[in-house]
C-alpha cells in the first residue's frame, strides 16, 4: 500500500468512533496530507484537493477501501464522480437534516466545523427572533428555527445559496416567509434594519474568511459588522461569531467583537485537524450589554 493510502486509511479510522453521518475524514497537513480533504455525507464521499493531488486519486480511494460513492475536485478543472449521479445527497445531523451537493463547489453546502455551534443555536433560540448573516445555506437559521425561533432572518448576497437554505428549510419542515431570506450586503441589511428600529435576540456573524482579510487587517471587518449587529441586539441577546481566519486567536476575536468575554466558546472538532497557523474556526457566543 503507497504512504498516501496508509495515511489515508488511518487519518478514516481515528474519525471511526466519531458518531456523526457526515464527518471530515482526512484533514489536510493534520493528517500528514497537505492540500488534501476528505469528507463523508452517509455513504457518499468527497475528495477535494489541490491540482498537484489529482495523481493521488486512486491511493485516496484505495485507503478508502474503494468506496461505491465518491466524488473529487482537484483544483477547478479536475472533477469527477460515479456516471449519472449528480452528488446531491441528504444528510442528518442530530434532528436535522440538510441537503448537500458533492463535488459540484469547493464546499458541499454544510461546513462541519460548525456542527458544534450549530447545535447551540438551537439550544438557545427558543420564542426568539434570530438574525443570521452571511447564512450561506441556511445552517444556523434551520438550527434557530427547529430550536423554536419564532422569526429566523438569513442575509446573503449569493440568490443561489438562499435558494438552497430555502430547501433546507423545507425538508426539515420549518415554517419560512418573505422575511426569512434576504439577499442583500451584511453591513447594508443592518444600517436598514437599525433604521427600521428592528431589534433580535439573537445575531449569527460568520463572515467569508477572505472578506475578513480584506484591508490586511483579518478582524477589522468582522469588528465593523458585529458593531453593528450589536446595536440591534434586544437584552439578554445573544450574539454568535464565527471567524476561521488564518492565525486568529480566540482573545483577538473578543477583541473585535467589543462585547467582553465570551459566554459559550466552541471546542475545536473533533474530525478537524488545525497545524499551527493554519486556518481553524473559533466559535463564541457573547451576551447583549445591558
Ligand atoms: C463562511 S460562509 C458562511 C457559512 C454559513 N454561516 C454556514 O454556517 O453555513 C460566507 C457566506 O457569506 C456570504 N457573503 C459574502 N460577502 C457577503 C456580504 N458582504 N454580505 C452578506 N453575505 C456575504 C457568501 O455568499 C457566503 O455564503
Amino acid at each position: 500500500m503507497s504512504d498516501v493510502a496508509a495515511a489515508v486509511r488511518a487519518a478514516a479510522a481515528a474519525r471511526n468512533p466519531l458518531p456523526y453521518p457526515a464527518v471530515r475524514l482526512v484533514d489536510g497537513a493534520g493528517d500528514h496530507l497537505p492540500r488534501l480533504v476528505v469528507e463523508r455525507f452517509g455513504d457518499a464521499f468527497w475528495v477535494r484537493g489541490a491540482p498537484d493531488r489529482a495523481a493521488d486519486l486512486p491511493a485516496v480511494l484505495a485507503g478508502l477501501d474503494d468506496p461505491a460513492q465518491v466524488f473529487w475536485r482537484f483544483g477547478h478543472a479536475e472533477r469527477g464522480g460515479p456516471a449519472g449521479d449528480d452528488g446531491a445527497r441528504v444528510v442528518a445531523e442530530g434532528p436535522l437534516q440538510f441537503h448537500v451537493h458533492l463535488g459540484e463547489n469547493r464546499n458541499p453546502g454544510l461546513f462541519l466545523d460548525g456542527r458544534e455551534a450549530r447545535a447551540w443555536v438551537r439550544a438557545h433560540s427558543a420564542d426568539r427572533a434570530v438574525l443570521n448573516l452571511f447564512a450561506y445555506t441556511c445552517g444556523f437559521g434551520v438550527a434557530a428555527a427547529a430550536g423554536g425561533a419564532r422569526l429566523t432572518t438569513n442575509v446573503d448576497t449569493a440568490p443561489g445559496v438562499l435558494a438552497r437554505g430555502q430547501a433546507n428549510y423545507a425538508l426539515n419542515g420549518l415554517p419560512h416567509d418573505d422575511r426569512t431570506f434576504w439577499k442583500r450586503d451584511a453591513q447594508k441589511a443592518l444600517r436598514q434594519l437599525r433604521k427600521a428600529g428592528a431589534r433580535y435576540d439573537g445575531v449569527v456573524v460568520d463572515p467569508p474568511p477572505v472578506r475578513q482579510g480584506a484591508g490586511g487587517d483579518p478582524l477589522a471587518y468582522l469588528g465593523r459588522v458585529c458593531r453593528l449587529a450589536g446595536e440591534l441586539l434586544a437584552e439578554g441577546g445573544w450574539m454568535l461569531v464565527l471567524c476561521a481566519a488564518r492565525g486568529v486567536s480566540q482573545d483577538a476575536v473578543d477583541a473585535a467583537v467589543g462585547l467582553g468575554d465570551p459566554t459559550w466558546v466552541g471546542q475545536p472538532a473533533p474530525d478537524f485537524r488545525a497545524v499551527g497557523e493554519g486556518p481553524r474556526l473559533v466559535a463564541a457566543a457573547y451576551r447583549a450589554p445591558g
